[in-house]
Parts: C-alpha cells; sequence; structure tokens
C-alpha cells in the first residue's frame, strides 16, 4: 500500500467532507471545502492511499496471453496518464496571513488513526507554511481535546492563551497553540527529520 502526501483537489472534496463531518460532527456551519479550494489563502493536503489493482482481476477479464498487456493498459489508469483510485485517509489545512500560518483543521479518518497520519499531516502542514514564509504557526483545540493536544506539543507547539467560549455548539474555550520561530534553522532540520523518521514511503 502506497501513501502519498498532495494537495487537495476537487476529487478529494466528497471524501474529505465526510472524514471532517465524521471528526467534528457538532461544527456549525460545516466547512465547505468546496469554497476552500478557491480560496487563495487556504493551502490544503491530503494523504492518499492508493488502491492498486489487481493483477489477478485483470488475468481473470482477458486470460489471452497475447492481449495481457492491452488489458493491463486500458484498466490501469495511471498508464493513461491517470493516477489509481485513491482513499483519502486524512487531511489537513491552513490559512496564510502576514507570515502567520493558521490551521484551520485537521483530521485522520477513524479506523486510520494512531498509525503516525496525525503527525504526517501536521509535519508537512508545518514544512508546506514554511515554504511559503510563514514564521509561526498556529491554531486552536479544544479544551478536551487533549490527544490533539498532545499531537501538538511533541512538535513544539505551545500554549498562548484561550479564546473563551470558542465553540458555538457546547461555548467550549478554546486553547490557542503555536509553533514560534517555525521557520528557524532548528526547525526546519528538526521537522525534515522527524519527516524521515516516520518512513511512510512519501
Ligand atoms: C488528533 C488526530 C488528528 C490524531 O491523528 P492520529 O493519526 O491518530 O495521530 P498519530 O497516530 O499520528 O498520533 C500522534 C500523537 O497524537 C497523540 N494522540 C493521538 N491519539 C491519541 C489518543 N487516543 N490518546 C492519547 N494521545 C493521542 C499522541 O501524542 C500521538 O503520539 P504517540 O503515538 O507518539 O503517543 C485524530 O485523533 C483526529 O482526527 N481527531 C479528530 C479531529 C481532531 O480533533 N483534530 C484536531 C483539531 S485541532
Amino acid at each position: 500500500m502506497v501513501h502519498i502526501v498532495r494537495p487537495m483537489n476537487q476529487d478529494d472534496v466528497a471524501q474529505v467532507t465526510a472524514i471532517d463531518r465524521d471528526a467534528f460532527p457538532t461544527m456549525w456551519p460545516p466547512m465547505n471545502y468546496q469554497r476552500e479550494l478557491d480560496n487563495h489563502l487556504a493551502h490544503y493536503i491530503v494523504i492518499a492511499e492508493e488502491i492498486e489493482q489487481s493483477e489477478e482481476h485483470i488475468d481473470r477479464v482477458e486470460p489471452e496471453g497475447g492481449l495481457t498487456h492491452k488489458v493491463i493498459e486500458w484498466l490501469t489508469p495511471h498508464k493513461q496518464g491517470k493516477e489509481h483510485p485513491q482513499k483519502i485517509v486524512g487531511f489537513a489545512g491552513f490559512w496564510m496571513m502576514a507570515g502567520e500560518a493558521h490551521i484551520i483543521s485537521l483530521a485522520v479518518k477513524k479506523e486510520f488513526r494512531r498509525h503516525g497520519f496525525g503527525k504526517l499531516l501536521l509535519i508537512e502542514v508545518v514544512r508546506s507554511a514554511v515554504k511559503l514564509e510563514a514564521e509561526i504557526v498556529t491554531l486552536e483545540v479544544r479544551i478536551s481535546n487533549y490527544e490533539a493536544q498532545r499531537l501538538y506539543l511533541q512538535y513544539g507547539f505551545v500554549g498562548k492563551g484561550v479564546r473563551r467560549a470558542y465553540y458555538t455548539d457546547n461555548r467550549e474555550d478554546a486553547l490557542i497553540m503555536t509553533l514560534d520561530a517555525a521557520d528557524s534553522q532548528d526547525n526546519v532540520t528538526k521537522f525534515d527529520q522527524a519527516r524521515q523518521i516516520l518512513k511512510f514511503g512519501v
């Protein structure tokens, strides 16, 4: 199985929306990812799992030896210049404003959690933001969202304050967490190394 980190595109919107709805069911209004694609401040990435087409299936469809190669070419989209069908494992996005990257969303599909995909998304978001000249990376996280806070703490984000009753569904407070000097040489090296360690083959 191959995992690819790439920018979100039109074909991903339905799957990303479904992951978002499952991860943030009480969020209102729900995020409109179709609109986010047109938002010039927004940058979204997805982790996609390539579903490799089985040669067994291809053989069954066209068992004639001489024709097998052609059948593979017709049935395998990448040979026609398209990509394999891809399942979205998780996604993340940020808005870039005046040297500050604000993480808007980060979520991993439930059945893929606790395999390091959340870390990979965070690492890739920070690296992308720094490439766009972000000096700091910041976000809000629910006070009760201990799992996500642990993830951010692991990568150097620190609590910077609280936004009272930030979440409209239950008036829960948000903790502001920020990675300062995201573009420092130390941090760039740290995030590059962290990406290597994950070894996702991306
Ligand atoms: C938060 C979230 C993205 C983590 O994704 P994930 O793929 O499970 O995360 P990883 O496997 O990469 O784990 C990263 C770290 O997060 C923390 N973490 C994740 N799940 C945890 C859990 N159930 N309990 C405690 N810590 C947890 C740990 O620090 C973990 O590192 P470790 O495995 O070295 O201990 C995922 O739980 C999710 O999508 N949650 C719903 C959406 C959400 O809350 N997003 C954050 C909004 S601010």
